[in-house]
């Protein structure tokens, strides 16, 4: 039987038991990263990135917001899980959904960002990387079109003027989607991009996700052009910012 809940935020129905959620919107720091990996798997199956693996998503994730070019935002759940007219469940302590239930995050430049991993951040990198070459040797060659991505999708679409940044990943626990976390989290990047005075915020889907699409059409970008990585037909998505 479905509960009635009272919140002061948002509502959520898990496991026939009825939480109230209050979420906090944070700047994404390096205790997000190992939360943000699991995310970015779980919300991005068969792609790239994903196949890196956790630890080499989780250093990415430490390195971004540490990073002057990388910026992002957290949604922290900070429930105190207590249900209504019931008693607590026994795994309480266990909770059944973890602390971060999503994160986006954003770049001023693909380029400087990568060049800042592949320098001063190498050392971090090179360990579990080389472990997940060793057991998939073809991830070698998508990785260097990973490393000339930003160079070679900048060549005819350079026509806009004022500063750009690109959104890197924006990611909901599987959950806890359609609940407005993402529009949060939207929202956040969004006056962040103000106060750096971005002028525009470009993103790219594979376009086959049409979820993600709409996300960003309701979200007011429209579609600047197609291109193809790692053999996929992928959009790029641009928001004029005011
Ligand atoms: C894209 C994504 C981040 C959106 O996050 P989200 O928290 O579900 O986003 P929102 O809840 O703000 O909006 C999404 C949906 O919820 C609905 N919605 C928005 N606010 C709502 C609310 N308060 N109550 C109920 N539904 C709501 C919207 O109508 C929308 O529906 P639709 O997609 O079926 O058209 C999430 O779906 C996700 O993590 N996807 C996998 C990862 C991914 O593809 N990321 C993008 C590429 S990097």
């Amino acid at each position: 039987m479905q509960r009635e809940c009272t919140t002061l935020r948002n509502t959520h129905h898990f496991s026939r038991l009825c939480y109230n959620l209050f979420m906090t919107i944070v700047q994404l720091s390096r205790t997000h990263a190992a939360d943000a990996a699991r995310l970015h798997i779980a919300g991005q199956p068969g792609t790239f990135l994903t196949s890196l693996g956790p630890s080499v998503l989780t250093v990415f994730y430490q390195a971004l917001p540490q990073s002057p070019a990388g910026f992002g935002f957290a949604a922290i759940d900070n429930s105190d899980r207590a249900t209504l007219g019931q008693t607590l469940p026994a795994n309480r302590q266990n909770p059944p959904f973890p602390n971060t239930l999503g994160f986006i995050s954003a770049t001023t430049s693909v380029g400087a960002l990568f060049m800042e991993l592949g320098t001063r951040r190498i050392g971090q990198f090179l360990p579990p990387l080389f472990a997940r070459f060793a057991r998939q040797p073809a991830l070698i060659l998508r990785s260097v079109q990973t490393v000339l991505y930003p160079f070679l999708v900048r060549k005819e679409h350079e026509h806009h003027t004022g500063a750009t940044a690109e959104l890197l990943s924006i990611m909901v626990e599987p959950a806890m989607r359609s609940q407005g976390i993402g529009a949060q989290l939207m929202t956040a990047l969004l006056a962040e991009c103000r106060q750096r005075q971005i002028q525009h915020l470009d993103v790219t889907v594979d376009t086959t996700n049409a979820a993600a699409q709409r996300f960003y059409i309701r979200h007011g970008f429209s579609l600047s052009h197609k291109f193809v990585l790692y053999g996929r037909e992928m959009s790029s998505y641009r928001l004029g910012i005011q």
